[in-house]
């Protein structure tokens, strides 16, 4: 086929595709062409803006190591993590809700007893954060893990800017399905915006702020995995997250409170603020341990 043109060009794309003997690659290959080529049309990209366009993603592409994936964040910051997330998790009422997984995740953090202080020494107001893990009828889970990891109060994750991990741990849930420990209160704070993804929120007239919150991945065997947070009622951010990550049944009050006996029965020298949370997590039909996780095994 020669003499392709704006009218026909998409359609030959499309045909060279019939020796595709994946249909699921072929199914996807075809709608990237039909979408893109769509988008080109309606926006008529100019011949500088399709430079700039490849050097976005060019630049995006070089930000990306083991500490930093600018990819990730553009799928955030464009909505895309929350709509793959909303895909991958409909979930029956009554069942605590996902939200994106973000970049901070780090595999394989200290195993603690419940009730300890994960805060490796870092500064702020203390926290003690409880809850249960239980099924969707409200039976709890024993032993379920849950790993927490959260920023500081200055917005940042230890692995921002730290040889050392602080603010992150697995808790064991016990035979009642409960699970605490302490640490220092959250505080919102903008996803790195150093980079094109910060460049591209300036040029749409958006700040880079999520609202303070702690992040949970539970998992359980015969349960599908839960990935999560817990937002701080009243943060200023709660309705414009920069990435969409924010749903109602997931916000509760981080509850301040003077110096004096926590919930645990420890003596708080100065003001403290609690958060609970009891998680429900979705029954996996007739999967094994193994099963469960591998179903559930996608980072958004
Ligand atoms: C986070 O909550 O850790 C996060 C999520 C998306 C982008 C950046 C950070
Ligand atoms: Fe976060």
């Amino acid at each position: 086929m020669r003499d392709l043109n704006e009218h026909t060009l998409t359609d030959e794309v499309i045909a060279r595709f019939k020796n595709c003997d994946n249909p699921r690659t072929l199914q996807i290959s075809e709608a990237l062409v039909r979408h893109l080529h769509a988008f080109v049309r309606e926006i008529e990209p100019t011949q500088e803006e399709w430079e700039a366009a490849i050097d976005f993603l060019t630049r995006t592409g070089h930000m990306c190591d083991d500490k930093r994936q600018e990819f990730i964040l553009l799928s955030d910051a464009l909505g895309v993590s929350m709509l793959v997330d909303a895909i991958n998790h409909r979930a029956p009422e009554g069942i605590t809700e996902s939200t994106v997984f973000g970049p901070f995740y780090v595999d394989g953090a200290t195993l603690y007893e419940n009730g300890s202080d994960i805060t490796e020494g870092t500064p702020g107001m203390p926290m003690y954060i409880s809850g249960s893990v239980n099924d969707d009828s409200g039976e709890p889970l024993a032993n379920a893990l849950v790993n927490i990891w959260q920023s500081d109060t200055e917005g940042y994750y230890d692995v921002q800017h730290m040889d050392t991990l602080a603010l992150r741990g697995r808790l064991r849930t016990d035979e009642n399905g409960r699970f605490s420990c302490w640490t220092v209160r959250p505080s919102a704070y903008p996803i790195p915006d150093d980079g094109p993804v910060g460049e591209m929120l300036a040029a749409q007239g958006r700040h880079p702020w999520r609202p303070a919150h702690v992040h949970f991945m539970i998992e359980a065997p015969g349960f599908r995995k839960l990935v999560t947070h817990v937002f701080a009622e009243g943060d200023q951010y709660l309705d414009s997250d920069v990435v969409f990550g924010v749903k109602n049944s997931l916000i509760r009050e981080f509850k301040e409170h003077p110096a004096g006996t926590a919930p645990d029965g420890r003596q708080v020298d100065q003001p403290y603020s609690t958060l609970h949370y009891d998680f429900k997590l979705k029954a996996v039909a007739g999967a094994s341990l193994e099963e469960a996780a591998s179903q559930s095994d996608d980072r958004t």
